[in-house]
């Protein structure tokens, strides 16, 4: 399943694995989920249809999206002992480390759902994931603005009930704007799969030596967060308000001051692995983004900057000859914002985005023990043999 593959500069490394999940065409940037184009899902299905897609497959029927929903509606409610983690973190701690020690401390208090190869089990790890992490995301962020917690209310949809633990407050009801809840649900679509990416290959590679589904997307989660992943979309923020409050809008010496790589400069959101071409959600991004902030009512000056940025950087030969275009995170940062949402929270959007993808590759993986990454080799660069000194003679 796995076979050799050789690259440049002439040296070997096996394919990870192989995998009947997503397909990434990087050169003609085709992205699709089991077969599924991601303009089609992103434009008809909604992100739980999707996550059901992915994980098992198949577009469910009626019956089984709404049985998949009712069971995911069934676990939004955190152990109360759990609650109780979020007293223990800084108040300025970052979201992600919360998430993923939440994420893994599930395993503690759900127990009965750990072996991975107990179809029940795995089944019920699956829904406690998808309803739980939403509410973990939501209480990191009223922890980190020291606000009270909301229950969640299982009347509402997965991406409403979220936006109201979020936004709501317990004194008063909380109106979830459908423009926003619509534009949310589409970004998570964009994000729930893509194939081998750091994250992805880190839940495989944790989940290779039989650790549970909690353990195993905790890891995700913290792989997520570099910068050169997942953080990135806090970091385009970070980049595009560096450049309006300090070059007063300016891109071209930022631009400049990229391709002389000054203090490894990098226009964050753009390049890829693996897409040497436009990525196609960065696409449907940008087109939600000018959407939903006028809908929002939001004119946010840094839209147009990184639009400037892009346009700037496409007619430019440094770019366009190592094929750097937006990626996915290029523009997603301007709607979170728009939408209420810190900076701090971007990668914590996109992990709830992801944790379909998670699930389903650690599930394909566990379901076929010869498909998994297991334990990679190396090219050892190292001394050659050499004995012991004592440390009086060295
Ligand atoms: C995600 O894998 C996935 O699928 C990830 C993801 C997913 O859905 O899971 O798509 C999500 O992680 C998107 C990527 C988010 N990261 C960023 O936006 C950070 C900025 N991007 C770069 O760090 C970089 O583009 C990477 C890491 C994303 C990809 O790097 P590559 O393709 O391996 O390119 P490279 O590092 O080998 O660089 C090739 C050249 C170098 O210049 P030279 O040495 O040839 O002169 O391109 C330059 C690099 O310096 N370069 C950049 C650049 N990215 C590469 N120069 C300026 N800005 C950049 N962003």
């Amino acid at each position: 399943k796995t076979g050799l593959v050789t690259y440049d500069p002439g040296f070997t490394s096996t394919a990870a694995c192989s995998s009947a999940i997503t397909y990434i065409d990087g050169d003609a940037g085709i992205l699709r989920y089991r077969g599924y184009a991601i303009d089609q899902l992103a434009t008809n299905s909604t992100f739980l249809e999707v996550s059901y897609l992915l994980i098992y497959g198949e577009l469910p029927t009626r019956q089984q999206l709404d049985a998949f929903t009712n069971r995911i509606s069934r676990h939004t409610l955190l152990h109360e002992d759990l609650k109780r983690f979020f007293e223990g973190f800084p108040r300025d701690a970052h979201p992600m480390p919360v998430l993923s020690s939440a994420v893994s401390a599930l395993s503690t208090f759900y127990q009965d759902s750990l072996d991975p190869h107990d179809e029940e089990a795995v089944e019920l790890s699956t829904v406690r994931l998808m309803a739980k992490v939403f509410t973990i995301a939501a209480y990191a962020y009223k922890k980190s603005v020291g606000q009270p917690f909301l229950y969640p209310d299982n009347s509402l949809g997965v991406v409403e009930n979220f936006l109201r633990m979020t936004f709501g407050f317990p004194a008063e009801p909380y109106e979830v704007d459908p423009d926003m809840a619509r534009a949310l649900d589409t970004l998570l679509i964009l994000h729930a799969d893509h194939e081998q990416n750091c994250s992805t290959s880190t839940v495989r590679l944790v989940g290779s030596s039989q650790a549970n589904l909690f353990a195993s997307i905790s890891a995700g989660v913290n792989a997520l967060f570099g910068p050169l992943h997942g953080g990135a979309n806090q970091a385009v923020l970070e980049m595009l308000t560096r450049i309006s409050d300090v070059e007063g809008g300016n891109v071209d010496d930022f631009v400049n001051r990229v391709k002389n790589k000054e203090q490894g400069a990098k226009l964050m959101g753009f390049g890829h692995r693996v897409y040497k071409n436009y990525d196609p959600r960065a696409k449907i991004v940008k087109e939600q983004a000018e959407t939903i902030l006028k809908k929002l009512g939001v004119n946010d000056p840094l839209l147009d900057i990184a639009m400037s940025l892009e346009e700037k950087a496409l007619a430019d030969d440094y770019f366009v000859e190592r094929k750097l275009y937006p990626n996915v995170d290029f523009y997603t940062g301007v709607i979170y914002r728009a939408m209420g949402f810190p900076t701090k929270m971007f990668t914590v959007l996109f992990a709830l985005g992801r944790l379909p993808g998670w699930i389903a590759h650690w599930r394909e993986m566990m379901s076929d023990p010869q498909n998994k990454i297991g334990r990679p080799r190396q090219l050892y660069t190292g001394s050659a043999e050499r004995l012991y000194v004592p440390v009086g003679q060295r």
